[in-house]
């Protein structure tokens, strides 16, 4: 069955071009064929170990050579499974579903998590593609019940979701009222796909309303962001726009802009305002004409980074924007498919594909998690492997092989 999944994309590919276009294309479906083979042996790896464990195990990245694992409250609890989902796509074995559907109904408590944002990650990647894949419809209630816990952090005066507490961790030393960074873009499908299955359109406008002011106070003329903008959450307004996992408050940190470029993505797909299609084409435009985005396209941390080309890549924005941009080209956007291809060609290619039984069993190489903080410099991330997947389904889609 594998073979018959991913036969057609090397046929699809190589039917598109003659000539030179045709050598290439052969060798790009050849490419992904392999990919997809060592994601099977890698991440089917990283499932054995925790398997055997007789625990429920969530990696998350490596620290110190060893396989960094975290609790359902972690930000990144929900890619695990997610991923879980994309190799049963992109293979149709059953044994990934049943992983799946064991990670994902494992996070059920989740759903009333609200002491951040990130509750629209961690239940749309599980329970979303949960629901998907299974149909199941108890799945419904828990995305909509995560949709109402993600509603309180609401700061109605400020038209905004609150991501942080103000008075917890590290985010206390920083004197904000009402943090949002522009990473919370992403947990607004949640909002949306809630408001789809309840009826209710209070999650919808929550998510209109809180994409409105991303829109209105994030974004620079140059059309990339800041990470975090601090609101009144009395008065309503901007109080400051500054930096957390990039180089500076004025800088523009690679992965928040491929938040932004799929948030709007996003936006648009639950909305269709062609002011969020706008922005997404704006932020396409900033990030792969920006002179210090590599040939690869796999952008080094932040584009500002003081000491690129000696700065460390992230293959997490890269992976991020790719799958965006699949995305995007059903949106009559075709010529983002060339530069979707580009990314997802460099992150299959050696230099970002670990060699099995390496990397602690995580697909690819070379990831940030914040070096302000000096966490996660040079890693496999979780979130990475997931987009990379979730790209690379959509890839196929679009050539016909799934
Ligand atoms: N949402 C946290 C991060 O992108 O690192």
């Amino acid at each position: 069955m594998r073979i018959f999944m991913i036969l057609p994309l090397a046929v699809a590919l190589v039917a598109c071009s003659g000539g030179n276009g045709q050598k290439q294309s052969r060798e790009t479906a050849d490419l992904f064929q392999k990919v997809i083979k060592t994601a099977e042996a890698q991440i089917g790896y990283q499932v054995k170990v925790i398997e055997e464990s007789g625990k429920i195990l969530n990696a998350r990245t490596t620290r110190n050579g060893h396989v960094h694992y975290i609790g359902k409250q972690d930000w990144t609890s929900g890619f695990f499974p997610g991923t879980m989902f994309y190799m049963y796509d992109l293979t149709n074995d059953s044994k990934w579903l049943e992983v799946g559907i064991k990670y994902t109904e494992n996070l059920d408590t989740i759903k009333h998590l609200k002491w951040h944002h990130d509750v629209g990650f961690m239940i749309d990647c599980s329970f979303g593609n949960a629901l998907r894949v299974t149909g199941n419809e108890a799945y419904e209630e828990v995305i909509i019940e995560a949709a109402k816990s993600l509603s309180t952090r609401f700061r109605p005066v400020a038209g905004v979701i609150q991501s942080w507490d103000e008075d917890r961790g590290w985010q206390a030393e920083r004197g904000w009222m009402c943090p949002v960074i522009i990473d919370n873009m992403m947990n607004l499908e949640l909002l949306f796909k809630a408001t789809q299955l309840s009826g209710d359109s209070t999650f919808h406008n929550i998510a209109v309303s809180h994409a409105d002011k991303t829109m209105e106070n994030h974004y620079r003329d140059d059309w990339s962001c800041y990470h975090v903008v601090d609101y009144d959450k009395e008065v309503g307004g901007v109080r400051s726009k500054q930096n957390a996992q990039g180089y500076a408050h004025e800088s523009a940190w690679s992965r928040g802009q491929a938040w932004g470029l799929y948030g709007f993505t996003v936006a648009y797909r639950y909305t269709k305002d062609q002011r969020y299609l706008d922005m997404a084409d704006n932020i396409y435009r900033y990030i792969f004409t920006h002179e210090n985005l590599p040939a690869d396209l796999v952008p080094y941390w932040d584009y500002n980074a003081p000491n690129i080309p000696n700065e460390p890549r992230d293959a997490s924005a890269a992976a991020v924007a790719a799958s965006a941009l699949y995305e995007l080209v059903d949106y009559d956007r075709p010529e983002y498919r060339e530069t979707a291809d580009k990314i997802m060609t460099s992150l299959a290619g050696d230099a970002y594909t670990a060699i099995v039984g390496t990397n602690g069993n995580f697909l690819l190489m070379h990831s940030v998690g914040s070096i302000p903080h000096d966490n996660e410099i040079d890693v496999p991330l979780n979130y990475t492997d997931y987009y990379f997947l979730e790209a690379l389904t959509r890839k196929m889609r679009l050539e016909g092989a799934l």
